[in-house]
């Protein structure tokens, strides 16, 4: 068929931006997870497809992280945690791991002032004493300069391990009961939440994990005991707001049970 001779106004009622503009309508009218998490995986592939090193795949993931915050944000989801890099990831080849070090330098060079224009709250999950000065001291910048900011909390996941965060929490509390401050029987679930980077704040609601992959790689496994899991194929530098929303549409449509029955 010769997509000329079909009616402009058909063209438009089918196009790409009036499908974003009715999923974004049919989002805002259910519950919006208040706490996102997202594993953001495929920027090597995405980059070995086009021939190119890892690293551009890596470098083009940020501009999907700038695009996330603020879809995320548009739909007044609350907290959003990004898994950017593992305790496992220090594995990879030198060269990569130095250029995934650099990344949050770049990133809040760039968008540390318009965190603070939107008024968002950066935060940090994982070890940063173990991160390289120059990556550390970009991070902390960023989150001392944005921790009085109330809007979107934006968790960054960056030499974080879950298990290594639930061990760190263990002996924090072993070391509790040591001293005296703290009885057996006061290790509740409250104490232990208060032990882990989510600190306060409510579990995830929804994780969203690209790439093909069907885990969840030791990412906040005590916080998603009650996660509903969304995963695509898509390559994390070409995830879109269409995916993300169809991704939001779809936890609206979960029957959320938290082990109970609904009558
Ligand atoms: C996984 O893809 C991705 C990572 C290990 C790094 C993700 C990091 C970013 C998107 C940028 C981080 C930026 C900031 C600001 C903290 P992969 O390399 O494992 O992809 P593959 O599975 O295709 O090899």
């Amino acid at each position: 068929m010769d997509i000329k001779k079909i009616p402009r106004v058909f063209l438009k009622r089918f196009s790409p931006a009036r499908k974003e503009s009715r999923l974004l309508k049919a989002v805002l009218k259910g519950p919006v997870p208040l706490h996102i998490a997202i594993i953001m995986d495929g920027n090597g592939r995405w980059a070995k497809r086009r021939g190119l090193p890892r690293q551009f795949g890596h470098k083009a993931g940020i501009d999907t992280i700038r695009n996330v915050v603020k879809w995320a944000d548009e739909i007044g989801v609350k907290i959003l945690t990004l898994y950017a890099f593992s305790t496992e990831n220090w594995r990879r080849p030198r060269l990569e791991v130095d250029f995934l070090m650099r990344l949050p330098v770049d990133y809040l060079e760039t968008e540390l002032e318009k965190l603070l224009k939107n008024n968002i709250k950066l935060q940090v999950f994982g070890e940063t004493d173990g991160l390289p000065d120059h990556t550390r001291e970009a991070v902390c910048e960023a989150t001392e300069k944005t921790a009085k900011n109330s809007g979107l909390v934006l968790n960054l996941a960056f030499n974080y391990g879950s298990r290594a965060e639930i061990l760190k929490a263990v002996r924090e509390i072993a070391q509790k009961v040591a001293e005296g401050v703290l009885s057996p029987e006061g290790v509740d679930e409250e104490e232990f939440c208060r032990h882990l980077y989510t600190g306060g704040l409510p579990d995830p609601d929804l994780m969203i994990r690209p790439s093909g992959e069907l885990r969840i790689s030791n990412f906040l496994l005590w916080q998603m005991a009650y996660a509903e899991f969304w995963f695509s194929n898509t390559l994390w530098p070409d995830f879109s707001r269409r995916e993300f929303l169809q991704a939001v549409l779809d936890y609206q449509q979960r029957d959320r049970r938290f082990g109970g029955i609904k009558f």
